[in-house]
């Protein structure tokens, strides 16, 4: 289907949830479409069963910001369009984001302080070190995957800092990550293998298993794990087997695949609007600013779901006791009434912070700061150094309806 059947379709046909929409960058029109004619939209049956699309910002926020309405747990299916697969007998990983109150306040509580302004102020040096060293050994005159080199590494190296995870291994917690989200429903990959992907989960539950006894009657520290451990609510976190590897992967794949992708987008959004390129040459104190705009385009969590506790009056449509509704943060980003000229880059744009890529209301990013800060640290170091980052070659993207998964942006670099 290409972008002429989207303006010609009948509107039930229209399918957003799609993988390939995402793997070959071709969603535009399709949401452009649900935004001007149906920004409450019902798909009957899909791989993932009948769900709504919610397109437009008011909308999304107004789902978003009504929790006692919209759940976000798996006793109903959870946060993702895919249903989480149930599998008799398996352990299930379980955490405060598939969880509503009264259970999801306290168990936030306990990991948030990890990511406050003080903790924050005390990583930023520890970023920098560990953001100029990546850019400092970069293959300079050799075209490379920036991807590979720079956005996995330097989301590789936070999060190993984050759990005080052994840093030579910190290339398990990508895979882990990886893994995480890896469902056929979610990236239209049949081949995978739920058995072999259920065993290396259950290693990575072994292995902070391991790490969390190491810990255990130690002092406090700054890292995840003593947070945890010397927290009332999640002291005890490690007799669960579902929270214990819930909680654990929501914070690798919380801190990993996100601003792993903002890295990525970024250099694909500079190459595309180079004005906006020559805009940050000029005046680098728009960076926090160009740091949220960022985040706002490329959108790096595509959608989040919710399943309907009750009948609901949506925008005039009536959602029933039930019903999947999904939030399609992507659409919401590039929505013309919020944000004027939506699908450009514009670093200085005033509103760039009403994005909804952190979601909204009680389950909003925990870790927004954090990201920001790694986005903003990262580009200061670039700007230090290069130029350009130039795009030069054919950009893959992932088939996933749910990560904006970049795999690789080959680039070359043009030293200041
Ligand atoms: C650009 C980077 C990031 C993006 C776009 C992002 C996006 C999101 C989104 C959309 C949600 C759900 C919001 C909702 O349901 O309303 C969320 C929740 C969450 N994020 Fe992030 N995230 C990012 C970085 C991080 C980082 C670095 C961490 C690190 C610790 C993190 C940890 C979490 C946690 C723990 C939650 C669950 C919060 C809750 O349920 O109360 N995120 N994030």
């Amino acid at each position: 289907m290409n972008t002429h059947d989207a303006n010609s379709i009948a509107l039930e046909e229209i399918d957003v949830s799609r993988p390939q929409l995402y793997q070959h960058d071709t969603w535009q029109p399709w949401f452009a479409r649900l935004r001007r004619d149906a920004p409450i939209h019902y798909r009957a049956d899909s791989i993932n069963g009948p769900f709504w699309s919610i397109s437009s910002h008011d909308l999304i926020k107004e789902v978003d910001t009504n929790n006692t309405v919209f759940s976000s747990s798996s006793e109903f299916g959870g946060i993702a369009i895919a249903d989480t697969p149930k599998i008799e007998g398996q352990v299930q990983g379980e955490s405060f984001i598939t969880m509503d109150e009264p259970s999801h306040r306290p168990q936030r509580m306990a990991v948030a302080p990890t990511v406050a302004p003080k903790n924050l102020v005390e990583l930023e040096p520890i970023i920098r070190e560990r953001a100029a060293d990546i850019l400092d050994n970069l293959p300079v005159g050799k075209t490379f995957n920036w991807v590979q080199e720079v956005s996995i590494e330097l989301t590789a190296r936070m999060l190993a800092t984050l759990f005080d995870f052994p840093y030579e291994e910190r290339q398990k917690l990508v895979r882990w990550s990886d893994l995480a989200t890896a469902i056929p429903e979610v990236t239209g990959d049949d081949s995978i293998d739920m058995q072999a992907r259920y065993e290396e989960l259950m290693g990575a539950a072994a292995a902070f298993y391991q790490l969390w006894m190491a810990k255990a009657g130690q002092p406090p520290t700054f890292d995840l794990i003593s947070m945890l451990q010397h927290n009332e609510t999640t002291a005890r976190m490690n007799e669960n087997a579902d929270q214990f590897l819930g909680n654990i992967l929501l914070l690798i794949v919380g801190g990993n695949d996100t601003t792993r992708n903002s890295i990525s987008g970024g250099v694909i959004a500079l190459n595309k609007f180079p004005e906006e390129y020559q805009k940050l040459r000029d005046n680098l104190s728009l960076i926090p600013n160009m740091v949220s705009e960022m985040v706002r385009w490329q959108t790096p969590v595509i959608h989040m779901r919710r399943t309907a506790l009750e009948d609901y009056k949506l925008g005039g449509k009536q959602i029933k006791k039930g019903d999947k509704v999904v939030m399609w943060y992507l659409s919401g980003n590039r929505d013309e009434t919020v944000f004027e000229n939506a699908d450009k880059l514009i670093i200085d744009r005033a509103n760039a912070r009403a994005h909804l890529s952190f979601g909204f209301g009680v389950h909003r990013c925990m870790g927004n700061r954090l990201a920001e800060l790694q986005l903003r640290v990262l580009w200061e170091e670039i700007m230090q150094r290069f130029h350009r980052v130039e795009v030069v070659g054919d950009i893959e993207r992932l088939p996933n309806n749910f990560i904006r998964g970049i795999k690789n942006i080959p680039v070359r670099l043009h030293p200041n």
